[in-house]
């Protein structure tokens, strides 16, 4: 534990980094490929050139730091934070490599401001919240290993079907190839995939939530191919909708995640998606009423329209239960969509909307989808009334702040 006086030069010193954040971040991420190169088969380069990962890092660190005598506290975020490492595959041999960087870059950056007696308490500090991370992950590693149908690190799955589910999702079903069984998980869970592809120097991991309910011998994820429009194409996405078929072989890590369905409480649940945000909120769907068949659940999905919708059968026939409500919205209906009546409401999903359809006063509600959308779920809830305690919501990228 540090002494009175590190504790105070942390504090007092988190401003001064919270200043130069991007810089700081941008010279740590240069030091630490330069010196660990193979680290790029473990950190998303998409998210790097975007500085999406830069912020969430450092920025961890320094609202640790604050932390730093009662890091207790923070255990909810450094959970969430560790069951994406472990997914990932991140061992406590790297936490001095970031440390070590993370110092270099803070001294580059701040020069001769970077007294010794500073990078000494950064130092020690740094030590402490790696300690952390690493006991909780180390949990993590045991129980994806130990609980039944599990195992450590990646394992080689077939993909069994190859399902296309609309102009831009494609399902694939993934069977262990030991034939084994495999690990159950919970509802909004996801596993990551580590892709070699053909000409690519480096491995590249994305995560990808369950689409199906759990109890199955195969896990079903169902992808988006993200098409750049300024940007260059998503790297991943569209090699495993060109690239990856029937019989083809995968490597996954067990399910991890800790956006789940509570199925201890019993009010209503309302379960909210935009685009592909729909692959957990599906999930928790065919739980909830196979585990709580009595429980009130509400389902709305917004898509542009019909051509992108997926997975629409499956939603319409659990939607037949009497205790089950669901709605689709789509912003830019094709005239097939008009005409056919696809959908129940043009436009996108608004405060007043949830006001007079869904149970404010006692839902839980869980979210996932584009950001903005989720900005303006999470507004509409906030203005509503509706608890912190009863807002759930998943990002399908390092998470960020939906209150900006
Ligand atoms: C918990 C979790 C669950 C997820 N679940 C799902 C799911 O169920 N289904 C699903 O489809 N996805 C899901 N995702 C997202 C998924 O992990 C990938 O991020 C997604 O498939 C895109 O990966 P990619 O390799 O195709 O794109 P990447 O290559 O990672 O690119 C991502 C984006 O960055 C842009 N980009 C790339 N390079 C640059 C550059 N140089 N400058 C600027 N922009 C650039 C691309 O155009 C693209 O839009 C989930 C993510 C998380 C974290
Ligand atoms: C105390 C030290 C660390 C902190 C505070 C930290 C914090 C974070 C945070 C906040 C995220 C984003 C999580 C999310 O919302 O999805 C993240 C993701 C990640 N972390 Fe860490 N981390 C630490 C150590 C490490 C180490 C040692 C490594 C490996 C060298 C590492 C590799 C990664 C990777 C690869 C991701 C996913 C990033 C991506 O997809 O680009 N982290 N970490």
């Amino acid at each position: 534990m540090l002494d009175q006086k590190n504790i105070d030069i942390i504090k007092s010193t988190v401003p001064v980094l919270e200043k130069h954040g991007e810089t700081i971040t941008t010279r740590f991420y240069q030091l630490m490929f330069g010196n660990h190169p193979e680290l790029l088969n473990i950190f998303n380069h998409a998210n790097q050139k975007q500085g999406r990962q830069q912020k969430a890092l450092a920025g961890t660190v320094y609202a640790a730091a604050m932390y730093i005598d009662n890091l207790e506290a923070i255990l909810p975020v450094v959970k969430q934070i560790a069951h994406k490492h472990r997914s990932l595959g991140i061992k406590p041999e790297h936490y001095p490599i970031v440390g070590k960087h993370l110092l270099m870059a803070i001294k580059d950056v701040l020069g001769d401001a970077a007294t010794d007696e500073i990078i000494n308490a950064w130092a020690e500090a740094y030590g402490v919240i790696a300690d952390a991370f690493i006991s909780v992950e180390a949990e993590m590693y045991d129980e994806a290993e130990h609980q039944r149908g599990g195992w450590d690190g990646f394992r080689q799955f077939i993909v069994d079907r190859k399902v296309k589910e609309s102009e831009v999702i494609t399902s694939f079903y993934l069977k262990p190839e030991d034939q084994r069984e495999i690990a159950s998980f919970i509802p909004g869970q996801y596993i990551s995939i580590k892709l070699e592809m053909e000409g690519e120097k480096f491995t590249h991991i994305r995560q990808y939530s369950l689409s199906d309910a759990p109890g199955k011998d195969y896990y079903r994820i169902s992808v988006k191919r993200e098409a750049g429009t300024a940007n260059p194409d998503g790297m991943v996405s569209n090699y495993l909708h060109d690239n990856v078929n029937e019989g083809d072989i995968l490597k996954i890590s067990a399910p991890a995640g800790d956006f789940i369905l509570d199925t201890e409480k019993t009010t209503p649940v309302v379960l909210l998606s935009g685009g592909v945000g729909l692959t957990p909120m599906l999930s928790m769907l065919k739980t909830v009423v196979e585990v709580q068949p009595e429980r009130n659940v509400t389902f709305v999905h917004a898509a542009a329209n019909s051509n992108v919708h997926a997975l629409r059968d499956e939603v319409e026939q659990i939607a037949a239960r009497d205790n089950v409500n669901s709605f689709v919205f789509y912003d830019s209906p094709t005239d097939e969509d008009r005409l056919n009546e696809q959908f129940d409401v043009e436009g996108f999903v608004t405060g007043e909307w949830l006001k007079d359809h869904v149970s404010i006063e006692d839902a839980e509600f869980y979210f996932c989808g584009p950001v903005p959308f989720m900005k303006s779920i999470n507004r509409s809830l906030k203005e509503l009334g509706v608890d912190e305690s009863r807002i759930h919501f998943e990002f399908f990228g390092p998470k960020g702040n939906l209150e900006e």
